[in-house]
């Protein structure tokens, strides 16, 4: 099975003339770049054959709410994916549940696919992975409450794993357990949402040392990569070792 790979650029890079460069450098089958909103037009401009995300939107189409952006004005710009539920953006901008899952439901309705990030933090993976399993099961339930009836939209939803003591610390997640997590996320999803063929990507410190080992598990469908995503090397030799799943 191909594997997807999401690169998510978060504040980076600092100037236009460098996401361009990087984007031609990522520019493959099977990626989505979601480069910071100001360099989303740039970036779709030169993509061939990479798919354009963003980072963030809101649930609403118009209104007063200064500093948002729509799904309408997302797809406009060319964006066809869309991360929802980073834990950045619960941990800085203290986004909740109920915010993410209204973001869940309006994007899939805009026809936007979605990338939605759930992830225990350390204090619960101590406790072992019964407890991470139900730490992300909450949040599934809560993030997802209001899918249940967009059955026609509902194949455009990626699930991430994303632990939060993994993220950009270089201490990625031993494989076997996310696959554990992965397949917790599927069944989870498949008997309360009756969401079948679910891509389950692992997001965490992914570079192009660890991304074959990773990617031997079948139920991880793929990866979001931070900051691997930013040295095109780096992100290249990640690309070459998902190509080997591509049908
Ligand atoms: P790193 O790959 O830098 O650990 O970031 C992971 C992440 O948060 C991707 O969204």
């Amino acid at each position: 099975m191909a594997k997807l790979l999401v690169a998510n650029w978060k504040l980076n890079p600092i100037r236009e003339t460098e996401a361009v460069r990087l984007a031609r450098a990522s520019d493959a089958k099977g990626v989505v770049i979601c480069p910071p909103f100001p360099f989303l037009k740039a970036v779709g401009k030169i993509l061939r054959r990479a798919k354009l995300g963003a980072q963030d939107m809101f649930w609403t189409e118009q209104g007063a709410y200064t500093g948002e952006v729509s799904p309408q004005m997302l797809k406009k710009a060319g964006v066809e994916y869309v991360i929802v539920g980073h834990s950045e953006r619960r941990r800085w901008l203290h986004e909740t549940d109920e915010m993410i899952g209204k973001k869940v439901v309006a994007a899939l309705k805009a026809g936007l696919s979605v990338v939605l990030c759930v992830g225990e933090p350390i204090s619960v993976r101590r406790k072992g992975l019964a407890a991470a399993k139900r730490f992300a099961g909450t949040q599934l339930r809560k993030d997802l409450g209001g899918v249940s009836h967009l059955t026609s939209h509902i194949s455009h939803l990626v699930i991430t794993y994303e632990p939060l003591w993994a993220i950009g610390t270089g201490r990625a997640d031993n494989p076997r357990d996310s696959a554990a997590m992965a397949h917790f996320i599927k069944k989870m999803c498949a008997s309360r949402f009756a969401l079948r063929d679910l891509q389950v990507l692992y997001g965490g410190s992914v570079t192009s040392k660890n991304i074959r080992r990773i990617f031997e598990y079948n139920e991880i469908a793929g990866a979001l990569v931070g900051g691997a995503s930013l040295n095109a090397a780096e992100f290249r030799k990640i690309i070459a070792a998902a190509s080997a799943y591509a049908v």
